[in-house]
């Protein structure tokens, strides 16, 4: 499918649309080495994009990461009009679906993608991508080794864990799998209940420098970073 070149730069976060045609008519954009000036070029797939020599990220390798912010259902729409993530990501991503869920009472790091197979290696158990969650607890944490070794929430397969840090009530879990509220179900299998659960890491992308409700396009290598796992 093509497009038009200032549309897909738009769509490649590189500006708005005024923007996006200075970039066009100043001489900055090369298609397959090509500089184009002129605005009604069409791009495909697998054209070359270079914004002063350096690739753009095409549609199907974006990666936006989000803060998601509490009181927010991951969803692209509610038939209840409840409120989205869908509100605080910028309209130009609006095509991009979230990546798993988060609880509406979770916050933290969030990815969207329209990469089936990106959503697949992030998501699925068999690909084992560390998901690091930071959570509160209702009383000081003193199950030491306990999710190491496994633990029941209700289900045929155990749910095990790594604890990377406790600090009393708080402590920084590692899982490898996204089964339905499965942090808080482990912690209720040891008799805590979870105050609060934000996300802060997955697969080598850490929640970093965004502000509550935030967005950013991640970079081509970290992309790749993903499919190489
Ligand atoms: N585990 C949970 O319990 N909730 C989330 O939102 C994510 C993981």
């Amino acid at each position: 499918m093509s497009t038009r070149l200032q549309k897909y730069l738009v769509i490649c976060g590189l500006g708005s649309r005024r923007g996006c045609e200075e970039l066009i008519t100043s001489g900055r954009v090369k298609v397959n080495s090509v500089k184009i000036t002129e605005q009604g070029a069409m791009v495909g797939e697998c054209d070359d994009v270079t914004i002063d020599g350096k690739p753009t990220i095409s549609c199907e390798f974006q990666l936006v990461m989000m803060n998601k912010r509490n009181g927010k259902l991951t969803a692209r729409s509610d038939p209840y009009g409840r409120a989205t993530v869908m509100d605080d990501l910028p309209t130009i991503y609006h095509y991009l679906n979230p990546i798993g869920r988060l609880d509406v009472d979770t916050t933290g790091l969030l990815l969207f993608t329209i990469n089936g197979e990106l959503n697949q290696r992030i998501t699925h158990p068999s690909h084992s991508i560390p998901k690091v969650y930071m959570a509160t607890l209702n009383k000081p944490f003193t199950h030491t080794g306990v999710f190491e070794q496994g633990v029941n929430i209700r289900e045929a397969r155990r749910a095990t864990g790594i604890v990377l840090n406790i600090q009393q009530t708080i402590v920084h879990l590692e899982v490898k799998e996204g089964r339905n509220h499965v942090v808080k179900r482990m912690f209720a299998s040891l008799g805590y209940k979870v105050t609060a659960l934000s996300r802060t890491k997955v697969g080598h992308i850490e929640l970093e420098g965004l502000e509550a409700g935030e967005c950013m396009l991640l970079e081509k290598d970290e992309v790749e970073r993903f499919l190489k796992t």
